[in-house]
């Protein structure tokens, strides 16, 4: 083990051998669809017979894997399952939980081409974005590893004459870790590994579109040896068995990570104190975003139009940092317009598998439809100057689409629309930028391109952004570098990534011995 962390390189894909293993990957990946997963509780694989078909959105009629459905009654078992499991876990030392993750993050790193492929057939990334996904999700290990080892020493206290005081952090329980489908890998890793290595034991529920990916991340955790009942696998429709397992009064916490509705509503449930329950849930809850990137009249206008086309199409701005909003000074409104028109009409829109894909599909059905009626939206909000239509219908292909002169008020504006689609706003001034800025709901992402220190000084003070770049895109925040996490409905501010994350997996204890 590397003592210091440093980030995962990302692969440098314009190098023939990198492209050809990726491939590789990806032919061997493609001999294993249409396989079957089952749960598995307490190690045991569960068949329940009912099952889900996850599909390949760029290709709908190919079955990526045929996923069985948990139910109430298996919810029950799994939590009880992990209960059980949590008496003797939580005595397990943070160097023996820190090792699992050291030796998962090891396997991965040299399976990674494996990994972004399974991500590019069932959640449609090209290679770059499953790469920086899989990269991301050992980062996390190698991160939440080193940080629980820190958390372990002893905690710096105050010291008084005749006592011995020490102070430990210690596990909560059964965590329920609800994961979304656009990090399939790296935030649901993230989530589940940062709860069991801080000593907890864990109900994943993955998202339905991406469960063969979480499923094959439970597959890594059994080989590398994490012992049966720690991590306990329940696939199902989050409806049914989410409440389910929210509203359990065995369940001590839950991680989520996902829509606004969807962690609103975990969050009101948790609240309620079931019958034999005995602790105050912990509800650690990220949610959407409604991001902007400003950019004032002096600024380098390559770069904002080069910052605002990566942060809005890289994956078809399925990023709860995606740029959905380009704040533009009026000064230079039309030019920066014109220029991320150019770059985007330089984007491909295709197979996610192919070699200079920039843009795959966008995730499901329901995904297509939501965004394509936004779209509608638009054109009657503003004046649509790029894109709009739909690609190949084998897929749910949709061309990365530009909308220009949307008020801030604007649904387009204010909505998390979450797919290849940004909406130009126009500002007076640098003043009524950040204004526009901050008008919405959320508080997640953020970027300023400016070359006044003066107006990056004031955005650092009134932007209202969990996760604020000046100068860069929006998208792409590194473990370790840039703790995620957003401010106001965007969620809980957890800082995933960050050294604050693994203590609201943890409580502390403090010991005091008179001497
Ligand atoms: P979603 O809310 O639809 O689903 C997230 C998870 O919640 C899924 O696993 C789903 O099965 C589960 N779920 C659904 N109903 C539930 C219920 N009643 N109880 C418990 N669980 C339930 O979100 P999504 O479509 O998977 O992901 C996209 C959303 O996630 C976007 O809003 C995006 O901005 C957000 N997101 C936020 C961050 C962040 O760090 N803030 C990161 C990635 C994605
Ligand atoms: N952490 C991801 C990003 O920064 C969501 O783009």
């Amino acid at each position: 083990m590397r003592m210091e962390y440093v980030n995962e390189p990302f692969t440098n894909f314009s190098k023939e051998e990198e492209s050809a293993a990726y491939e590789a990957a990806l032919a061997s990946v493609h001999g294993q669809l249409g396989r079957t997963y089952p749960l598995v509780i307490g190690g045991e694989a569960i068949e329940t017979g009912r099952t889900l078909d996850s599909i390949n959105p760029a290709d709908k009629a190919e079955v990526v894997g045929v996923v069985h459905q948990g139910d109430r009654e298996l919810a029950e078992k799994a939590i009880r399952t992990a209960y059980e499991t949590f008496g003797w876990w939580r005595h397990t030392s943070a160097k023996e939980r820190s090792g699992y993750l050291f030796k998962a993050a090891a396997v991965m790193r040299r399976r990674k081409h494996e990994f972004s492929a399974w991500l590019t057939v069932e959640s449609g990334k090209n290679r770059a974005e499953a790469d920086a996904d899989t990269a991301e999700a050992i980062d996390f290990m190698e991160f939440y590893a080193r940080e629980m080892l820190r958390l372990s020493e002893p905690q710096p206290l105050t010291r008084i004459p005749d006592e011995d005081n020490e102070l430990y952090y210690i596990p909560l329980g059964v965590g329920i870790v609800i994961p979304p489908w656009n990090f399939p890998l790296a935030i649901m890793a993230g989530m589940t590994t940062a709860a069991l290595v801080s000593g907890n034991t864990v109900v994943l529920k993955p998202a339905s579109p991406t469960a063969v990916i979480a499923a094959k991340f439970v597959e890594l955790l059994e080989e590398v040896g994490v012992p049966a009942g720690v991590v306990n696998f329940l696939p199902g429709p989050g409806s049914e068995v989410g409440d389910f397992l929210v509203e359990h009064p065995l369940t001590r916490f839950i991680s989520f990570t996902g829509s606004r509705d969807v962690g609103l509503r975990i969050n009101e449930r948790a609240a309620k104190t079931a019958p034999g329950q005995k602790w105050i849930k912990r509800v650690i809850a990220e949610m959407g975003g409604k991001d902007s990137i400003v950019v004032d009249a002096d600024a380098d206008l390559e770069l904002a139009a080069d910052a605002i086309a990566a942060s809005a199409f890289g994956f078809s701005g399925q990023k709860c940092s995606a740029c959905s909003r380009a704040i533009v000074h009026a000064d230079v409104y039309d030019e920066v317009l014109a220029k991320v028109v150019e770059r985007t009409a330089k984007l491909t829109l295709g197979d996610p598998a192919e070699r200079g894909t920039n843009l795959g599909p966008v995730v499901d059905d329901k995904a297509y439809a939501k965004i394509q009626e936004y779209i509608g939206i638009g054109k009657n909000e503003g004046r649509l100057v790029h894109g709009g239509g739909t690609g190949d219908e084998k897929g749910f292909f949709i061309e990365p689409t530009i909308f220009a002169d949307i008020a801030p008020e604007a649904r387009l504006a204010q909505e998390e629309i979450f797919g290849p689609v940004v909406a130009f706003i126009k500002a007076a001034s640098f003043d009524e930028a950040l204004e526009i800025a901050n008008n919405t709901d959320y508080g997640l992402t953020g970027a300023v391109i400016s070359r006044d220190r003066s107006r990056l000084e004031q955005a650092r003070r009134e932007f209202f952004a969990g996760n604020l770049y000046f100068n860069r895109k929006c998208t792409g925040a590194l473990v370790g570098v840039h703790p995620f996490g957003g401010f106001n409905m965007s969620g809980t501010d957890s800082k995933a990534g960050g050294r604050d994350y693994l203590l609201l997996f943890t409580q502390a204890k403090l010991v005091s011995e008179k001497m």
